[in-house]
């Protein structure tokens, strides 16, 4: 078909958020493209018409980033409820709260549960503008898009012409849709957490780890931030994470990364999704250097460990003194998510030279609770078992869990807790007979 023609369907197609949300029923499963990628204008429509119509049951899955949703008003839990995928931002108190739900996964496995477990009715999606083929790009959102779409009854896209038009498999066609609503209001801009001067010691640690020619991957947080910072002058890194951010902007202006030594995907940077600031949105459109794809190949750990030297740097919440680590509750409250951290630990484990890197501030809350604990607290999720931890930072040092027994373990973590709780978790060990 000619331009002309795609643009025919596009205007035939084309209507109010209002019309589009008229087809959604009470009980819809409705699947968005995750963070950036939610409709804003198609899912306010949804829960105005919710309230309106006295809609019931809707369920709406996503890893969320924007805020003040009116599906996540308290007296819209029954019309409307919030499946998150990763509860961070404005997911955590609904869930934490219990008017949100969550959804256990390891992020690589998302596109098979929709595939396989989950079947959603809608699937909707902010997107860039058509091209001249008929193409719209999912963006900085491709993650589980197509994944989700391609189970959905029904597919309606939001045409945002602030999304950047990122290269990759993260691409929908004008032939796929059963209807486009356009709105363009500004994407939401996420600043990056500040970098402390802890976590610029726990950075430069792991920046020593990390030879020229690495490719790496980062994880959420400012300590993976840190890190990014302190690799300014490496040579010929390269990017393959599920996660591009900020770091990686600036880490490739300067020249650190150009990506020419991956053994897969040479000259390119591959990533899932990003949240960030214009500046970086601005440097993904169109930017052939970048590809987006989905999470089921991003995170594949045998996918990863095809580059030799992976590095891959996430942080976690707390660990016990045998190594297993919580990086997604507080005890029993919910914090974040599974996400990639354990495909990249996998990952980075089958690489040749890999190394995967765990790193926490020894302790929280003005040096009073100890990050480093001889148990998880009670309720807290095992995001990391035991047996895949590799290397383990803090500001106190860098100890290697894997090939240390019980007790080396043990020995290991109180090397680097902070000095205050050095005494109090030897005896604990000794209690627990991990140290004699
Ligand atoms: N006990 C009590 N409070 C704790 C705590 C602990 N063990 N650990 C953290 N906290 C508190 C902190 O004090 C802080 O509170 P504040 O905001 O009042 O200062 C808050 O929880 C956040 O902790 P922080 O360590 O600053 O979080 P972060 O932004 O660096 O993120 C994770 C750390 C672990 C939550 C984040 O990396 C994550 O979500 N990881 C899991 C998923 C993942 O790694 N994905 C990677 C692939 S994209």
């Amino acid at each position: 078909m000619s331009t002309s023609q795609w643009e025919k369907m596009y205007h035939q197609k084309l209507s109010s958020a209002e019309e589009i949300v008229s087809q959604i029923n009470s009980d819809s499963l409705c699947a968005s493209a995750c963070a950036l990628g939610e409709p804003v204008g198609l899912s306010q429509a949804l829960a105005v018409r919710a309230e309106a119509e006295n809609l019931t049951g809707i369920s709406h899955h996503l890893l969320l980033v924007l805020k003040d949703l009116k599906y996540l008003q308290p007296d819209m839990t029954d019309k409307m409820k919030h499946v998150s995928w990763f509860t961070s931002g404005y997911a955590r108190k609904p869930v934490q709260n219990g008017s949100a739900d969550f959804m256990p996964c390891f992020y690589k496995d998302a596109p098979m549960l929709w595939q396989e477990f989950v079947k959603p009715d809608v699937f909707y999606a902010t997107v860039s503008p058509m091209d001249k083929h008929g193409w719209f790009s999912f963006g900085v959102a491709a993650s589980v898009a197509r994944a989700a779409m391609s189970r959905a009854d029904k597919t309606f896209l939001e045409v945002n012409r602030h999304m950047p038009r990122a290269h990759g498999t993260g691409v929908v066609h004008i032939s796929e849709v059963d209807a486009i609503s356009e709105n363009h209001s500004p994407l939401v801009e996420l600043a990056q957490a500040p970098i402390t001067p802890k976590d610029e010691i726990v950075g430069n640690l792991i920046a020593e780890h990390i030879p020229d020619g690495a490719t790496i991957q980062f994880g959420i947080g400012s300590i993976p931030n840190a890190v990014g910072q302190a690799l300014k002058n490496k040579k010929n890194l390269g990017v393959h994470s599920e996660m591009f951010t900020e770091t990686m902007v600036d880490l490739i202006e300067c020249g650190a990364i150009n990506n020419l030594r991956k053994q897969i995907n040479p000259n390119k940077s591959i990533s899932c999704f990003a949240i960030g600031s214009r500046r970086m949105y601005d440097f993904i459109d169109d930017n052939p250097g970048i590809e987006f794809h989905s999470i089921d190949y991003v995170n594949d750990p045998t996918v990863i460990g095809q580059h030799d030297n992976f590095i891959s740097i996430n942080a976690t919440i707390e660990v016990d003194l045998i190594g297993q680590a919580c990086s997604e509750s507080i005890g029993t409250r919910q914090f974040s998510g599974t996400g990639g951290q354990v495909d990249f630990i996998r990952g980075a484990g089958m690489s040749k030279d890999g190394k995967s890197f765990l790193a926490i501030h020894s302790t929280a809350k003005n040096d009073t609770i100890s990050k480093i604990k001889p148990v998880l607290t009670m309720g807290a999720h095992v995001t990391c078992s035991k047996n895949e931890i590799d290397y383990f930072a803090t500001e106190y040092g860098i100890v290697r869990l894997k090939g240390k027994t019980a007790s080396q373990r043990a020995k290991a973590l109180i090397s680097i807790a902070h000095p205050n709780f050095r005494e109090e978790l030897t005896q604990s060990a000794r209690q627990m007979h991990l140290i004699a």
